[in-house]
Order: structure tokens, then sequence, then C-alpha cells
């Protein structure tokens, strides 16, 4: 029963601990997020993805400038952890017509990254 599980996650996670999301481990989603999402991200620039620097609480496809599918510029998300989580698991699954080509399978791996990424703040523009 995912859902369940999902709902008991959500709500620790509003329950508590700060910026962390469950279980996640910052210094290690700092390395598998440089590993497997820098190829296409960074935080401070624009590469084939945008720019991740206050991603948690920022709308969807929202970065100035950059080329966005309409699917994701439309979706009227705004990120936070669950959301997150739930994007790197399946994206098309969240956003149906988006454009990003990676899942993340590894649901440790996705709570590191989504700890780390909630660490990011805005970069001035
Ligand atoms: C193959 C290149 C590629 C990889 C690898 C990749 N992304 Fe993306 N990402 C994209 C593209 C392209 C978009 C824009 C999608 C769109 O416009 O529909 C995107 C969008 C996003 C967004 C939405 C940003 C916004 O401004 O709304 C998030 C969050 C994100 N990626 C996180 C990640 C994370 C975390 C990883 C690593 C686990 C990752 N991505 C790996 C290409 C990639």
């Amino acid at each position: 029963m995912p859902e369940v599980q999902f709902v008991v996650v959500a709500a620790c996670v509003l329950a508590g601990s700060g910026s962390a999301w469950a279980g996640g481990d910052v210094q290690r989603g700092q390395q598998a997020y440089e590993a497997r999402c820098g190829g296409c991200h960074s935080v401070e620039a624009d590469r084939i993805g945008p720019r991740h620097a206050g991603i948690v609480g920022r709308r969807a496809g929202s970065v100035a400038g950059f080329a966005y599918s309409e699917a994701l510029r439309k979706s009227g998300i705004t990120w936070d952890a669950a959301l997150l989580d739930r994007w790197l698991t399946d994206p098309e699954a969240l956003v149906p017509g988006q454009r990003m080509g990676y899942r993340l399978g590894d649901a440790q791996v996705r709570a590191d990254i989504v700890a780390y990424l909630s660490t990011l703040g805005p970069v001035p523009r």
C-alpha cells in the first residue's frame, strides 16, 4: 500500500525534523546529486535542465529564460519534498508531457537527494 506509506512519511516530515527529508542524508545526497543529476543540472546555472537553487518552495517551470516543456510550465505544482520524490520516481507519471528523461528507482538515494535539495537556498538573480 504505497499510498499509506507515503502519507505516513509526509506526516513525519510535517511533524518534525527541520529541513531533512525523512531518512535522507544531506551529504550522501550531495554526492548522489553531483553524480546523477550533475550531467544535466547544477545549483546555480541552467544547463540541459534548469538550476536548482531554491527548488523547494519554487513553482515548477518558473526559472526565467529556461526552455521548459509546456507541460511542466503549466503543471501548477509548487515543489515540496513529497512532490520531488514523486518527480524523481517517475516524472512522466507526475507531469505527463514533461521532458526530463531520467528516473531514479532507488528510494534511499531519492530521499538523500531530496534532503540535499531541501538545503538549497535561492540564488539572487
Ligand atoms: C538527462 C538530463 C537530466 C537528468 C540526468 C536529470 N534531469 Fe532534472 N530536468 C531535466 C530537464 C530537461 C528538465 C526540464 C523538464 C521539462 O521542462 O519538462 C528537468 C527538470 C527538473 C526539475 C524541475 C525543475 C523546475 O524548475 O521546475 C527538477 C526538480 C529536477 N529536474 C530534478 C532532477 C534531479 C534531482 C536529478 C538527479 C536525480 C535530475 N533532475 C536529473 C533534465 C535532467
